[in-house]
């Protein structure tokens, strides 16, 4: 269990534990409730699959029994990465509870921590047995939080589905806001996206090269390393979106107007679109984001190929980013909303 979710809902631990002996001889808990802690920062501790592993070996943990695991998208990223590879792949239940772990992270196929500087370096696909979405754990979340699971609602909808690009415009408010029934609708429609997408793009392990639900993240993934994580997922997430955006309406995939569109339905969702990361440069005096796009062509596998919108719900791939264009890219987005 995150630790955040324990401390956000501390009746939790003892009404699992109260069902849990309720159901004696139809589930029993291997070992007593484990917490891990939440952010980014349990993906980067070497130590937590460890432990998870140790405390597996020490229960005796079998092929078939079940991790279930309660938390955010890191949690979930962690847990389910000791899963994958105990004994192989064992079972895991993903009990989520940020609206981006609802709407994206714990509904997939992925898993994965993190190595050195770069994210999810070491992972594994293993679908999960099965996946609880509960609305009543979303009133808890930060502001920050909140938030976060939005990016990724804007991601998938301008490429995927301008109807829900259209139903979150009108709904920018009430999310900010924090209208639990608007955000349930957000994370269930979402989802949604994103299963139809593993379940019928004809690629849910990755095989090949077009990654259409890590649009925007070439540069996201990034500017979350090169702020130590003061940047949270899907707060660079929609940073990531404004860029390419951005770079998408210079070579007229998408029109101004559409550009600013969606820029702007991010912010009216909360959302920044602009860090001052995004202009540091390196010795070399290129843009330091621009490393992001090496590791994204490395984690593909040698070719690179990134999804941008295609007009407003569609989308295309390129295999090459210029360089120049992502300068004057960057340019104007710190022009226009620095
Ligand atoms: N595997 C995938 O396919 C995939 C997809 C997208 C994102 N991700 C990963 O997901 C991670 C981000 O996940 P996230 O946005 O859920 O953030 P998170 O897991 O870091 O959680 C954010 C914070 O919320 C706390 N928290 C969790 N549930 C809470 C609740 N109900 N009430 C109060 N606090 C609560 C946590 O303790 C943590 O402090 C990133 O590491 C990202 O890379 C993975
Ligand atoms: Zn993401």
């Amino acid at each position: 269990m995150d630790q955040g979710v324990r401390d956000a809902h501390p009746d939790l631990p003892m009404r699992l534990t109260t069902w849990l002996t309720a159901h004696q001889g139809t589930i029993e808990l291997a070992a007593p409730i484990e917490y891990l802690p939440g952010n980014e920062f349990a993906k980067r501790h070497d130590g937590l699959v460890a432990k998870l592993v140790k405390l597996a070996y020490q229960t005796h943990f079998g092929r078939k029994d079940t991790f279930i695991a309660i938390g955010g998208g890191a949690v979930q990223d962690v847990v389910g990465y000791a899963a994958g590879i105990i004994h192989r792949g064992c079972r895991i239940i993903r009990v989520n509870t940020t609206t981006l772990s609802q709407a994206d992270a714990g509904v997939g196929v992925k898993n994965g921590v993190d190595f050195g500087s770069c994210k999810n370096f070491l992972g594994t696909f293993a679908p999960p047995f099965a996946v609880v979405n509960d609305a009543n754990f979303l009133p808890t979340l930060s502001d920050k939080d909140w938030r976060n699971g939005i990016a990724e609602a804007v991601k998938v909808a301008t490429i995927k589905d301008e109807a829900f690009l259209n139903w979150l415009w009108g709904r920018a408010d009430a999310l900010r806001m924090r209208d639990l029934d608007a955000m349930a609708e957000m994370v269930e429609r979402t989802a949604a996206l994103h299963l139809a997408h593993i379940a019928n793009a004809g690629d849910p392990f990755e095989q090949g090269s077009a990654r259409p639900l890590d649009f925007g993240h070439w540069s996201a993934h990034r500017l979350e390393a090169m702020t130590c994580y003061q940047l949270s997922h899907g707060e660079a997430v929609a940073i990531g979106i404004a860029l390419d955006m951005v770079y998408a309406s210079l070579m007229d995939l998408v029109t101004p107007s559409e550009c600013a569109r969606v820029v702007a339905l991010l912010r009216d969702c909360g959302l920044r679109v602009w860090c001052d990361e995004l202009a540091l440069r390196g010795t070399d005096g290129k843009l330091a984001v621009l490393e992001g796009l090496r590791q994204f062509r490395e984690h593909l596998g040698g070719a690179l190929c990134v999804t941008l919108p295609q007009g407003l719900g569609a989308k295309t791939e390129v295999h090459e980013m210029d360089e120049a264009r992502i300068e004057r890219a960057v340019a104007l987005l710190r022009e226009r909303y620095a």
